[in-house]
C-alpha cells in the first residue's frame, strides 16, 4: 500500500504525520491484543477471501451507518443532509482499509497511518481530506469504540463464504477482531492527553 489513485489515501507517503507512539510501546500494545505472526497469516488468508467481496462488505457497513441517523449525521454536508460526495470519497478509502488490514506488516508505516486515520476522525483533520463543509467536526470516541462490534460481527459471514473450515474461519475472525481493536485503540490517541493514552 503506497501509491494508488484513491483521493486522500496517503498511506506510506511523506504526508502522513508520524505516530508519537514509540516502537517499544507499539510492540507492547500488539502483545496486549495477542496479535502474533499466526494472526498475520490468517489476516493474509482473510485478504484472499475478502478480495472480491469488498464492495458487498461496504454495502453492509454503509447500510448500517445509513440506517442510524445518529451515525450518518457524521457524514453531513453543508446542508446538514448526508453528503453523497463525502460518503463516496470515504468509501473508497474504507475499501482500501479492508485490504490494508489484511495485508499490513504492522510496522512503522502502518502505525503512522493509524495516527493519520485517528486524526481524520477528530476535529484536527475531519472533513479536510475531501474538502467537505460539514456541521460535524469530529466523531465521538464512544462510537469509534462501539463500532468495533458491528465491524467485527458483520465480517464473519463473508469470511465463511469461500469454503474454509470452521476452525479457519474462526482464526481469521479472531485475527480480524484483534486488528480492529488494535486500530481503534491507536485511533483514540489524538483524542486523549498524551499522558493518559
Ligand atoms: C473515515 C474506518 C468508526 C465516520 C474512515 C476511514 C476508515 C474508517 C478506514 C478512512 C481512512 C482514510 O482516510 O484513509 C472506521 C472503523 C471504525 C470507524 C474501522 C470503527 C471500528 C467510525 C464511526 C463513524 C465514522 C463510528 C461515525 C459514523 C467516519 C467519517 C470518516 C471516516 C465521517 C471521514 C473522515 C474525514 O473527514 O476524513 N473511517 N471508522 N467512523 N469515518 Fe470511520
Amino acid at each position: 500500500a503506497s501509491t494508488t489513485a484513491i483521493p486522500g489515501y496517503t498511506y506510506g507517503t511523506a504526508q502522513v504525520t508520524p505516530s508519537p507512539l514509540s516502537d517499544a510501546d507499539f510492540a507492547l500494545l500488539k502483545q496486549t491484543v495477542l496479535l502474533g505472526d499466526a494472526d498475520l497469516h490468517h489476516l493474509r488468508l482473510a485478504g484472499e477471501v475478502l478480495g472480491d467481496q469488498v464492495e458487498a462488505v461496504l454495502d453492509v457497513w454503509y447500510g448500517f451507518v445509513g440506517g442510524h441517523p445518529h451515525l450518518v449525521k457524521y457524514f453531513s454536508g453543508a446542508d446538514g443532509q448526508p453528503s453523497p460526495a463525502y460518503l463516496g470519497a470515504v468509501r473508497r478509502r474504507f475499501g482500501q482499509w479492508i485490504q490494508d488490514t489484511c495485508a499490513a506488516q504492522y510496522d512503522r508505516a502502518w502505525l503512522d497511518y493509524q495516527y493519520e486515520i485517528g486524526l481524520r476522525h477528530t476535529s484536527a483533520r475531519k472533513n479536510l481530506t475531501d474538502g467537505i463543509v460539514s456541521p460535524s467536526q469530529h466523531i465521538h470516541l464512544r462510537y469509534l469504540i462501539a463500532f468495533i462490534v458491528p465491524i467485527t460481527a458483520t465480517i464473519k459471514p463473508f469470511l465463511a463464504k469461500k469454503g474454509h473450515t470452521a476452525a479457519e474461519v474462526d482464526a481469521m475472525h479472531a485475527a480480524w477482531f484483534k486488528s480492529v481493536t488494535l486500530q481503534v485503540t491507536l485511533w483514540s490517541m489524538p483524542y486523549l492527553a498524551p499522558s493518559t493514552f
